[in-house]
């Protein structure tokens, strides 16, 4: 079977099943071929929830650029505790980091978008990489509804960058489906969130947005709207 033809099969399979029910078949199919990638962010926090429902030992990880709000820190501790799983900490290689700052300088970001991206790739995509090497398949928390660059996406998707499956379970829930489930639940969130975060990536790159604002206004907010991705997904 080519690649397409398992994603137009996944798509059709899964397609209007509940996330819980998606992430149960996925798992069955894929086993220790799949992970999921949590930026412990809103969405993160329902598939994790979910996940610790099916398979307490999935493979589960988050990508610490050494740039994160303390927050964000706080919310990896309070989730690993509440439901007993491992959460794996991937960390940019020291080396390139020093090399970076040491030659562009701490906050070399917001001098230009080529900088930006470079140092979102020292500091997320190659560990990512690292993080996906030997999967077939991975999860993440990516909605329609979060940004312009995100309303083609479709729940299986063939992730030409990274050679490999991409599953979004939650690409049809809205912002207000995804708090009832928290809030129903209890399920530990970045406290960022209720202070006009409503994206939350490294700290010097997002700030807080006002309420007529879109959702990712506030992250790289110095930069166009088309460059607002870092590379992790590209559409
Ligand atoms: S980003 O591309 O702008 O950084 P966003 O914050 O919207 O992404 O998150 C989208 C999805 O990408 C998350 O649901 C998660 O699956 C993955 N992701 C983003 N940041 C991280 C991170 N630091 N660690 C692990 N996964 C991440
Ligand atoms: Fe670097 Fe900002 Fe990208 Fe984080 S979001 S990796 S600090 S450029």
């Amino acid at each position: 079977m080519t690649n397409e033809e398992q994603i137009n099969q996944l798509n059709t399979g899964l397609s209007g099943k509940a996330p819980a029910n998606i992430l149960s078949e996925v798992l069955k199919i894929f086993g220790d071929k799949i992970g999921f990638s949590s930026s412990l962010g809103a969405e993160d926090q329902v598939i994790t929830e979910m996940l610790a429902g099916i398979d307490k030992t999935v493979n589960i990880f988050t990508l610490d650029t050494g740039r994160m709000f303390p927050e964000t820190y706080e919310v990896l501790h309070r989730t690993t505790n509440r439901f007993g799983l491992n959460i794996r900490v991937m960390f940019p290689d020291a080396l390139r980091v020093e090399e970076m700052v040491n030659s562009k300088g701490i906050n070399l970001f917001y001098e230009s978008v080529e900088n930006r991206k470079l140092c979102c790739h020292i500091r997320k995509i190659e560990p990512l990489q690292r993080a996906l090497k030997g999967l077939e398949a991975w999860i993440t928390g990516l909605r329609r509804q979060q940004s312009v660059t995100r309303h083609e996406m479709k729940l299986v998707e063939w992730d030409q960058t990274n050679g490999l499956i991409k599953i979004n379970p939650l690409v049809e829930w809205t912002d207000e489906l995804v708090w009832n489930y928290i809030r129903e639940r209890n399920i530990p969130y970045n406290k960022l969130h209720e202070q006009g975060f409503p994206s939350i990536g490294c700290q010097p790159c997002t700030r807080a947005i006002s309420a007529s604002e879109d959702i990712r206004a506030g992250r790289w907010w110095w930069e166009l709207p088309e460059n607002k991705e870092c590379g992790l997904h590209s559409h």
